[in-house]
């Protein structure tokens, strides 16, 4: 079959790489893509939040199948452009999208469904923000109601800059502040059967610790020694089928990717957020442990079909992966700079590490693969267990040459030296 996945981020090029691997995909397309997604799939340039550019080009390509990575372009309806040229989509409606395109409406579906998740007020006025950041002290979680790529949470102690952000947002959610461990859990769904993927970590801060600020996520790893092996069978059963049974009922189903960021306090899992898409970076290591083909799952689900597809089967492998940003992130990244040392990569670790693309192009001499922006690239690893999948992770790092580029050194590092205890 053919195969068009939009996007351009180390997601897209996971998604590629699995779909390139899988022999029903006969040909892979991508818009917009990156240099490295460009070894595995033929470019276009495409707008992803242009719908009826997609559709058209989906159209053109004869695809029978169109992946859509990123956040907004769902929201921003692509994948309903895309399903009403008659080409299966996989990926939610506009409508079906809010869960992740407003925090509101992810509370109120939360709430309808009588899913677990941390008490809140949804506010618009300086009386509410105030009265709701009173109600539930330090520290203050606050939440701007709409995308803003992983920007829009501000967890802090400080009360005057809790209130500043809540000011800034316009509409915003002020939350109950959930302690514990948190862990990723992604869905495929065609909108009534519910497949549950394997659970990842991902680590959120810049820098070593978890200290400095939110980013997009600058690490993950699976599986989760530490977890309890009930823990997915649970989050189906309070979160993941309640949520799209709920909207099934609302007349609004959600088919495609149901990420759910949770919380596991000491009270008991709770939903920290739900996401429309695939996470990045905990797609690199869930697809990396993956081994049924792709594409057919992907498929499956777009056409409503996922109840008659057989179990998911997995690598008994662990996998690590390590994002490269650039200089500056996350603040005001810088581009421009040539990276070197991923031919290494291939030539030394391939295949148990390879490299994914997020922010980078090719220069005009048609060789030189550029920075292009704040994560740069992600370099994914398996072994037998999570210390060799870390040990091949970093080593493949260290041949890889971004000037003034960071990487986080402890990502999967306390799961390994838990998870090596145990074994000892
Ligand atoms: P989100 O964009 O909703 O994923 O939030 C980004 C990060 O903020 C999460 O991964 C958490 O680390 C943190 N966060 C969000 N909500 C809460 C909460 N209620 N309590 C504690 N931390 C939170
Ligand atoms: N890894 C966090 C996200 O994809 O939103």
């Amino acid at each position: 079959m053919k195969v068009l996945v939009i996007g351009g981020g180390a997601r897209e090029h996971a998604l590629c790489r699995s779909l390139s691997l899988d022999p029903d995909v006969t040909a892979l397309h991508c818009a917009p893509g990156n240099a490295g997604i460009a070894e595995v799939a033929e470019l276009h340039p495409v707008d992803a939040m242009d719908g009826a550019a997609v559709a058209r080009l989906a159209t053109e390509l004869e695809a029978r199948l169109v992946v859509v990575g990123p956040e907004a372009p769902l929201v921003a309806g692509v994948a309903d452009a895309v399903r009403d040229a008659g080409i299966a989509c996989f990926g939610p409606s506009a409508e079906a999208a809010r869960l992740e395109g407003s925090k509101a409406f992810a509370k109120d579906v939360m709430a309808a469904a009588s899913v677990p998740t941390g008490r809140s007020y949804v506010c618009t006025t300086p009386e509410e923000i105030d009265k709701a950041l009173d109600a539930f002290g330090a520290p203050f979680v606050v939440k701007d109601d709409g995308l803003a790529a992983g920007k829009g949470v501000v967890v802090t102690d400080d009360l005057a800059a809790a209130r500043e952000h809540a000011l800034a947002c316009g509409r915003v959610v002020i939350e109950e502040f959930l302690d514990g461990p948190e862990v990723s859990l992604f869905a495929i769904t065609d909108g009534r059967t519910v497949l549950p993927l394997r659970p990842a970590q991902d680590f959120k801060r810049a820098l070593d610790g978890d200290a400095g600020p939110n980013t997009g996520g600058m690490g993950a790893y699976s599986p989760l020694p530490w977890a309890d092996p009930k823990l997915v069978d649970e989050v189906m059963e309070t979160v993941l089928q309640p949520t799209v049974d709920e909207l099934r009922r609302r007349g609004t189903p959600f088919s495609g990717l149901l990420y759910a960021g949770l919380a596991i306090t000491g009270r008991g899992v709770r939903v920290i957020e739900f996401n429309a898409r695939f996470g990045d970076p905990e797609t690199q290591v869930v697809l990396a442990r993956l081994r049924t083909p792709l594409a057919g799952v992907l498929l499956a689900a777009a056409e409503g079909r996922l109840a008659d597809q057989p179990s998911l089967v997995w690598h008994d492998d662990a996998a690590v992966t390590v994002v490269v940003a650039s200089h500056n992130y996350p603040g005001t990244p810088r581009a421009g700079d040539p990276i070197e040392g991923l031919a290494d990569v291939v030539a030394q670790d391939a295949p148990d590490a390879y490299v994914l693309h997020a922010g980078t192009r090719l220069a005009d001499d048609g060789s030189t693969v550029l920075s292009a922006g704040g994560r740069v690239l992600s370099v994914t690893a398996t072994g037998k267990d999570l210390g060799q999948a870390r040990e091949r992770a970093y080593a493949a790092v260290d041949r890889i040459r971004l000037d003034g580029s960071q990487h986080r050194t402890d990502i999967a590092r306390k799961a390994a030296e838990a998870e090596a205890e145990a074994e000892a």
